[in-house]
């Protein structure tokens, strides 16, 4: 399978060293089996066939080859979310054959990851309700799954200390962002280190919005992203927001999916944002950070 690797360079004013990642953004594994009920096989069949398959390859048969590449250019794998389409058990037993474990792996949590859409795609309207979408009881269920892929088992927040400089991972998958991981990166800014932070969500940015609409139309432009219009942020989203875009926060970047096109921005005109184009087509970014 030929897979297509863009390349990106983010340039830092006195590094000694290069650093490399990969980031591997919503691959959106949709695998099933015998275990799913047979309305769920059915009703996501389509789905599964229509996007998740690239050239008649499943796109979870993709993931060892994307992190063949990340290993023979030396470069961190990073998924930026939506590594699974629906949180089945098979899709799992993919990720726990071939996903690396950290400190060789940053998993960020992408909203598919831990929910179905079984409401959504009309596939069982009797019993389940609209809000089982982004429940509790699926965020309980299935966020322990995936802990062992995360620093110290955070989801929530987590970091790689490299030499010079710093990864830092969010679950912004709700398109907001707590006190918590505010104090999170208030605490990693405190090392004196460029961060660049990984996220599912993109933050708002003016030149995204167009592109957004014309992916996703005026409704999805603005849910899909943090600080849209329908998304509007809590006090404590607004704390990371302002911790992020402050003169201390040594925020160099902010590396995002979600919405499944590459564009390149500024947040409010002062922090470079880049947003993956989903690997379920075979894309993926080669980031080199350099002096
Ligand atoms: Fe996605
Ligand atoms: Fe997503």
């Amino acid at each position: 399978m030929c897979l297509d690797i863009r390349k990106t360079t983010i340039k830092v004013d006195g590094l000694k060293k290069e650093y490399k990642f990969l980031q591997i953004s919503d691959l959106h594994m949709l695998k099933m089996d015998e275990r799913d009920s047979e309305a769920r096989r059915k009703g996501y069949k389509k789905r599964a066939d229509d996007y998740f398959t690239l050239n008649g390859v499943p796109t979870y048969d993709l993931l060892p080859t994307f992190l063949e590449v990340a290993k023979s250019e030396n470069a961190l794998p990073i998924f930026t979310g939506d590594t699974v389409d629906i949180p089945t058990e098979s899709a799992y037993e993919v990720l726990d054959k071939y996903m690396p474990l950290p400190p060789d792996v940053m998993f960020i949590f992408g909203n598919h990851d831990w929910s179905f859409m079984d409401y959504i795609h009309g596939i069982d309207r009797d019993t389940v309700t609209k809000d089982d979408y982004w429940s509790d009881e699926y965020r309980q269920k299935y966020y322990p799954r995936y802990q062992k892929f995360a620093q110290n088992g955070n989801l929530h927040y987590q970091a790689i200390e490299c030499d010079e400089i710093i990864y830092a991972g969010f679950d912004n998958t709700e398109n907001q962002l707590d006190q918590s991981q505010c104090d999170f990166l208030i605490s990693l800014s405190k090392k004196q280190k460029p961060i660049i932070i990984f996220c599912h969500n993109p933050f708002y940015c003016d030149t995204l919005h167009q592109p957004l609409v014309d992916r996703w139309g005026e409704r999805g432009a603005n849910s899909t992203v943090v600080n849209g219009k329908s998304s509007p942020m809590n006090e404590q989203t607004k704390n990371f927001y302002r911790a992020m875009l402050s003169p201390d926060s040594n925020v160099i970047a902010v590396v995002a999916g979600h919405v499944h096109i590459e564009h390149d921005d500024l947040i409010e005109g002062k922090i470079p944002q880049y947003c993956g184009a989903g690997a379920y087509s075979g894309i993926a970014r080669l980031f080199t950070i350099k002096a």
